[in-house]
C-alpha cells in the first residue's frame, strides 16, 4: 500500500524529509503540504505534484491525505498532533512533542481516549547504527551495569531564533531521550551547571552549558551541550560500566593520511550526521503503518523527555538540583 501523506513545515528537515519520502521510502508519496511562508512551500508542492494549503489544519482534514508529519517550529507541534489524533489520522511529529509537559500530557490524555496509538516522535537517533550498537553492547552485559556517561552534544553554530532554553529543549532533548533509550530507566533529579561562557556565544545566550542528571538506579550522566562549537556538528557518548566502558563510534568518514598530517571529516550537521538514522526512522515508521503496529518513540517518550527539559530549565534558573516527576506510566504505553 502507498501511504499518502500530508507534511506541514517545509524548512530544513520538513523539505528534507519530503524528499527522503519521495526518493529514499517505499510504500510512501507527499500529497499535501503546508508552511506559513508559501513564498516556499508552493515551489515545493509543485516541485513534488503535492497540493498546497495555506494551513496545517487544511492539510490534517484532506481526506485524500491519510497520515501527517510535523516540521514546523516547535510550538506549533502538539496543536497539530492534538487535531491528528481528534481525526484519527497518524502523526510522525519532529522532537520536541510540545514544548512543556503540560502539552504533551494532553497529547497523551488525547490518545489513551482515543484508545489506539497514532502518534510517534521523531527521535532518529534511536535509529543511529552507532547508537543501535551501544544500546546492543549495553543490554549484552559486556561491560557490566554502567555507571556513568559522559556525552557531548556540539553544533558548529546556533540557528538565528536560538534561545538559552532551546539549548535544552530543543537541542539537549535528543541526549535526554536517547540515554533513558540506552539505559532502560527514568531520570531522578536533574541539574544544569554554567560554565566559563564562549565569548563568540549570541547575544544573550548561555552557553555552553552542562546538564547533569541521575537515573533511578543511580547512573550519573553529563552531557556538555555546547552551540558554538565552530568546527562542526560533533556528537559523543561514553557508557562507564562495572567492567569496560562503550563508546558511540564516529561514523564512517575516510581517515586520510597526506603531506605528515592525519585527517578526516567532520560533519557540519545532523542532516548530514544522522542521514542514515532518517532514513532508516523514517522507512520503519511507514512499514509499522502496514504493519497496523506503531514503534517507538511514542507520545509517552516524548513526554518523558518533555518533563526532564522542563525540570532541567528550572533546576537551571534556580541553580538547584531537581526531581523529575514523571507520573506513572499507563499499561498503553508498555
Ligand atoms: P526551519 O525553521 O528550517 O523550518 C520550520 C518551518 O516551519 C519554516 O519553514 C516555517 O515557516 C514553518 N512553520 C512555522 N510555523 C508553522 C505553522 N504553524 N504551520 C506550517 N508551517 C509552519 O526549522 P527546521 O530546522 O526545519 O526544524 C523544524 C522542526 O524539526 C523543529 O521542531 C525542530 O526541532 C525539528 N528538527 C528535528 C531534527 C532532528 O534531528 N530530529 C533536526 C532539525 C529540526
Amino acid at each position: 500500500m502507498e501511504w499518502k501523506i500530508g507534511v506541514i513545515g517545509t524548512g530544513a528537515i520538513g523539505r528534507d524529509h519530503i524528499r527522503r519520502l519521495t526518493n529514499v521510502v517505499h510504500g510512501a508519496k507527499v500529497v499535501a503540504l503546508s508552511d506559513i511562508r508559501p513564498e516556499n512551500a508552493a515551489g515545493i508542492a509543485k516541485e513534488y505534484g503535492a497540493v498546497f494549503y495555506e494551513t496545517g489544519e487544511e492539510v490534517i482534514r484532506d481526506p485524500n491525505v491519510d497520515v501527517i508529519l510535523v516540521a514546523s517550529w516547535d510550538p506549533t507541534h502538539a496543536g497539530y498532533v492534538l487535531q491528528c489524533i481528534r481525526e484519527r489520522k497518524y502523526v510522525f511529529c519532529e522532537k520536541p512533542l510540545g514544548v512543556s509537559a503540560k502539552e504533551c500530557r494532553n497529547i497523551i490524555d488525547a490518545e489513551l481516549q482515543c484508545g489506539k496509538r497514532l502518534v510517534q516522535v521523531g527521535f532518529m537517533r534511536r535509529y543511529d547504527r552507532g547508537y543501535r550498537a551501544l544500546k546492543e553492547i549495553i543490554d549484552s552485559g559486556k561491560i557490566g551495569a554502567p555507571l556513568m556517561v559522559h556525552c557531548c552534544h556540539r553544533n558548529r553554530i546556533p540557528g538565528p531564533q536560538h534561545t538559552t532554553d532551546m539549548t535544552i529543549k530543543n537541542s539537549g532533548i535528543h541526549e535526554i531521550d536517547v540515554l533513558r533509550w540506552l539505559l532502560g530507566e527514568e531520570y531522578e533529579t536533574g541539574q544544569v551547571l554554567t560554565v566559563k561562557q564562549n565569548r563568540s556565544a549570541q547575544d544573550g545566550l548561555e552557553d555552553p552549558q552542562i546538564m547533569l542528571l541521575k537515573t533511578g538506579s543511580g547512573v550519573r550522566i553529563d552531557a556538555e551541550i555546547n552551540m558554538n562549537s565552530h568546527y562542526g556538528y560533533d556528537i559523543q557518548c561514553e557508557v562507564v560500566g562495572e567492567k569496560g566502558t562503550a563508546r558511540l563510534p564516529d561514523p564512517n568518514t575516510i581517515l586520510l593520511k597526506t603531506d605528515g598530517t592525519r585527517s578526516c571529516q567532520i560533519y557540519s550537521d545532523w542532516s548530514e550526521r544522522f542521514i542514515e538514522a532518517y532514513d532508516i526512522e523514517l522507512q520503519q515508521w511507514i512499514d509499522s503503518l502496514n504493519q497496523g503496529a506503531l514503534q517507538r518513540p511514542s507520545a509517552w517518550d516524548g513526554y518523558a523527555a518533555c518533563v526532564t527539559a522542563d525540570t532541567l530549565i528550572q533546576a537551571r534558573l534556580k541553580g538547584t538540583i531537581e526531581p523529575v516527576l514523571i507520573r506513572e506510566k499507563p499499561a498503553f504505553y508498555e
